[in-house]
């Protein structure tokens, strides 16, 4: 058996104590399919008195995670620290510049230095793996990378944020406001330190533009998602839609059109009994498509300890065995950089209005709508005991552009209690 594989692991929360416990409870597990031990030489955090539920006596303690990384009985650097900068970046970077491999689950911090962290990386002969930085436990960064590396991608598409999707699916089960949701999302301990990295999609955008970078070539883009989270989405939105048989998501959508890269991180709307659709709780999907291998999904655990801390040991053995890739699947000088699509693809909207009930209020809309050329599919109006009246409408494909026009021309109508909620519905 060759040289075992020294781990050096920084930040021992969830994660970090469950990479601690599966290297140790599958020793054996590990050696027999890598071929060499896998060990930890050393770990690092900011308490070290706090019990984490396994023992750490046998590993060298550093306080400070940049003096980890540089270890001399360090071969692997294993982030898990998080922050797009401070000392996750600086540990990182020590780490890279030493020739040392780095494993890290730190989303925010490739999203905004994914582009300089490669190009250190192979300047330095060092490999940056990052499996459990997207979907925790999916393999979906292998995936793509590896598995699908024949093919050209069209499209990847999905739910990134489990508790975004618990949130949505949770008010929809339970009839509950999303105030109320919150708040129990909050207690259950599901919401990052900061909830705007949640439910403002922001952690959900960092994960689709490392996946738009594999997928198509391209320099990591964060800034350049649209991005716009789920704080808008009311029970009564979640209920209309279900009605016209449709979920709504928090859907990363990402593709390379003729016009640029594509990258939205939004609220949509998805036929309720598509693989999406049916997607309940805090579970993850990732859709793949490619021109040879057609659609490909992946369901799992998208956080917790166990699936994210698979996702890091599957990057500490493909290094054990000696399996090395570029980090975004192309070398890094080569990847391009990114042309932002000005306009999403067309696609069918739904429409949900209230109307001042009088004649012709519905007439009114439908004219909008035919002069701004969208085209409505399917419509409905609910009895109602106000003064209002609550319409659907989902449209046929059309552009965002036409469907602004058609907004702005609504309020002008006199018929519209207050400005329509508009949201796309992906086509799957
Ligand atoms: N907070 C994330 C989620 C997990 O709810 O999916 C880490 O990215």
């Amino acid at each position: 058996m060759s040289d075992s594989l020294r781990l050096g692991i920084a930040g021992l929360g969830t994660v970090g104590a469950g990479v601690v416990k599966i290297v140790r409870r599958k020793q054996a597990l590990l050696a027999a399919r890598s071929g060499r031990a896998i060990e930890i030489s050393a770990v690092s955090a900011r308490n070290r008195d706090k019990d984490r539920g396994v023992p750490l006596g046998d590993y060298a303690w550093e306080d400070d995670p940049v003096a980890l990384a540089g270890r001399d009985d360090v071969d692997v650097f294993v982030e898990l620290i998080g922050g797009s900068d401070g000392p996750a970046k600086a540990a990182t970077e020590t780490a890279l510049k030493a020739g040392k491999d780095v494993v890290t689950a730190n989303k925010a911090m490739l999203a905004h230095h994914g582009q300089a962290l490669a190009e250190l990386a192979e300047k330095n002969g060092a490999a940056l793996r990052f499996e459990a930085a997207v979907a925790g436990g999916i393999p979906v960064i292998k995936a793509l990378t590896e598995a699908l590396a024949g093919n050209e991608i069209t499209r990847v598409l999905g739910v990134m944020n489990g508790t975004c999707n618990y949130i949505l699916t949770r008010m929809e089960s339970a009839g509950l406001s999303y105030d109320e949701v919150f708040a129990e999302a909050d207690q259950l301990g599901y919401l990052e330190a900061d909830p705007n990295l949640d439910v403002g999609g922001i952690d959900a955008g960092h994960k689709l533009s490392l996946l738009a970078s594999i997928a198509f070539g391209t320099q990591v883009a964060f800034d350049a998602v649209e991005l716009e989270g789920i704080g808008r989405i009311g029970i009564d939105d979640i209920n209309a839609a279900a009605d016209m048989g449709y979920k709504i998501k928090l859907l990363g959508v990402t593709r390379m059109t003729g016009r640029g890269l594509e990258q939205r991180m939004t609220p949509c709307l998805v036929p309720a009994a598509s693989p999406l659709g049916q997607l309940d709780g805090g579970t993850n999907m990732v859709i793949i498509e490619g021109d040879d291998v057609g659609q490909i999904v992946l369901r799992g655990a998208g956080a917790g300890e166990g699936p994210t801390a698979s996702a890091v040991m599957g990057d500490v053995m493909d290094l054990a065995r000696g399996l090395r890739v570029t980090t975004f699947g192309v070398p890094a000088s080569r990847l391009t950089s990114v042309t932002t699509a000005q306009a999403s693809a067309p696609a069918p909207y739904y429409l949900r209005m209230n109307l001042l009930d009088k004649p012709g209020a519905l007439a009114k809309i439908a004219a909008v709508l035919g002069e701004s050329g969208v085209s409505i599919n399917r419509m409905r109006q609910y009895g109602h005991q106000d003064k209002t009246a609550p319409v659907l409408i989902v449209t046929h494909r059309t552009t965002f552009q036409a469907m602004e026009m058609a907004v702005a021309a609504m309020g002008e109508t006199g018929v519209m209690e207050a400005a329509p909620v508009v949201l796309r519905i992906e086509d799957l």
